[in-house]
């Protein structure tokens, strides 16, 4: 049977369909499905491709370049590849374009130059900033362009030892029909940018904008076409930016850099268990000390619960920086292995400062955070919380347990609450509330 090769696709979404339509069922745009040719097979049919020994396979130390700012190195796995496609992701006005100029420029004042493409602000906008972080250097080249293949020309013309595009959503491509900013663009575009940064063993930046929701505007498929994706989480109300890394195909995922923004840029924090803890208050129900493993390192964190009455109607459950569902069962352990009657109250549950958890090991934090508002106790001032909670209300083992209480050692909290120290959640309690 012959098999129908023709595919529609849409220009603004990037959803495909085996038959043209007026209107496409999933952005809901009008007349934007276009014919699309599918790939061509790369090679003539009938040639083998030659596989080779493994000890022919050449090897390459991977060689990285400092930014200049050891906290962007260490979210990028310790500096900058040959020809490493990284994308930086994170709301509007979070800082993308103040750490790259940052970086920019201590990347020019030693022997390295810069490539700058700014494509959404103009080149006296960025003088304006540039000035505000006391940015001076020759060898920091910018320009003003959005058309990609203007851009991969200019880079070939100038060879420079990183090249920054600010921002991919803002770049196209003169020879694809749909505007910019479309799926089709921004995909076309950052396939070229990865391109030339392959050929020309360049690193390259691409800034993206992510949305409220969190996802990155344009095509999740670009996260597939580069190598590395490290995000500002949360929003720009919080004094604190952490750059995480959320793929990385030259060092670590989960790696979390941290930031306060000031008048002169973006300033690394080299402690921040000290930050996240500095406004915790003494001696109140409702918090609890954590100590959290984000990428390589632990960092303590002060986990907030209120037990409240509801105001109305159905009890409310609110996490931040804790998953809702792992809040819903913890919320399920308590009532049911420690007795605590949480069914008919609500329950916020927030990680202070902005981090959002992601590890189990968490959970005997929150659970304790919970029972000190439920119970109107505070948890003693020098107690660090560690464990994941099972079903059945015992603690389970999490990783790295030494490095976590040598952090909260370090910090003066000298208790810690262990699964090695307690086996189940109610002696964890006994011990806290006793
Ligand atoms: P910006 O880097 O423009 O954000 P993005 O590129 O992610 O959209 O950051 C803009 C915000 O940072 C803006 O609200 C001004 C603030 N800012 C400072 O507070 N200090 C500074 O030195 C700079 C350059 C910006
Ligand atoms: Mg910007």
């Amino acid at each position: 049977m012959a098999r129908n090769l023709t595919v529609f696709e849409c220009t603004a979404c990037g959803y495909q369909s085996p038959k043209w339509l007026g209107r496409c069922p999933e952005c809901g745009a009008w007349s934007t499905l276009e014919q699309s040719s599918p790939d061509k097979p790369r090679s003539a049919p009938g040639t083998a491709a030659r596989p080779i020994p493994f000890p022919e396979i050449p090897k390459t130390g991977v060689s990285r370049t400092s930014t200049g700012i050891p906290e962007l190195d260490r979210v990028l796995g310790g500096g900058l590849v040959p020809g490493a496609a990284i994308l930086l992701g994170g709301e509007p006005g979070i800082g993308k374009s103040t750490i790259l100029l940052q970086a920019a420029s201590l990347l020019a004042s030693g022997d390295h130059s810069v490539l700058y493409v700014t494509g959404e602000e103009s080149a006296t906008q960025l003088r304006l900033r540039g000035d505000r972080l006391s940015v001076k250097e020759k060898s920091l080249l910018v320009l003003e362009e959005t058309e990609v293949d203007r851009i991969t020309a200019a880079a070939k013309d100038n060879s420079p030892a990183l090249l920054i595009i600010d921002s991919i959503q803002a770049v196209s491509c003169s020879d694809v029909a749909s505007v910019p900013g479309s799926v089709a663009q921004v995909r076309e575009s950052a396939t070229r940018l990865v391109r030339l940064a392959k050929s020309t063993n360049l690193p390259v930046i691409l800034v993206g904008h992510v949305t409220k929701e969190g996802g990155l505007a344009g095509p999740r498929a670009l996260e597939h076409v580069v190598d590395t994706v490290v995000q500002f989480e949360g929003d720009r109300h919080h004094a604190h930016r952490i750059l995480r890394t959320l793929k990385n195909r030259f060092g670590p995922s989960d790696e979390i850099g941290v930031f306060r923004m000031t008048s002169q840029g973006l300033l690394e924090v080299p402690n921040p268990s000290e930050v996240f803890l500095a406004e915790r208050p003494e001696n109140v129900p409702g918090s609890a000390v954590h100590a959290a493993i984000e990428g390589t390192r632990p960092i303590l964190v002060e986990i907030q619960a209120l037990v409240g009455e509801p105001m109305q109607g159905n009890p409310r459950r609110t996490a931040l920086g804790i998953d809702s569902q792992r809040l819903a069962l913890i919320l399920a352990v308590l009532q049911r292995r420690a007795g605590l009657t949480l069914s008919d109250r609500d329950v916020f549950v927030n990680v202070a400062g902005g981090l959002s958890l992601t590890e189990p090991a968490s959970d005997l934090a929150v659970a304790a955070a919970v029972a000190s508002s439920f119970h109107r106790k505070p948890i003693p001032q020098d107690w660090a919380l560690i464990g994941e909670l099972g079903l059945a209300g015992e603690l389970r083992s999490v990783s790295r347990l030494d490095a976590r209480i040598k952090e909260a050692e370090r910090l003066g909290f000298n208790q810690t609450l262990t699964p090695n120290r307690a086996k189940h959640l109610t002696d964890a309690l006994d011990a806290l509330f006793r």
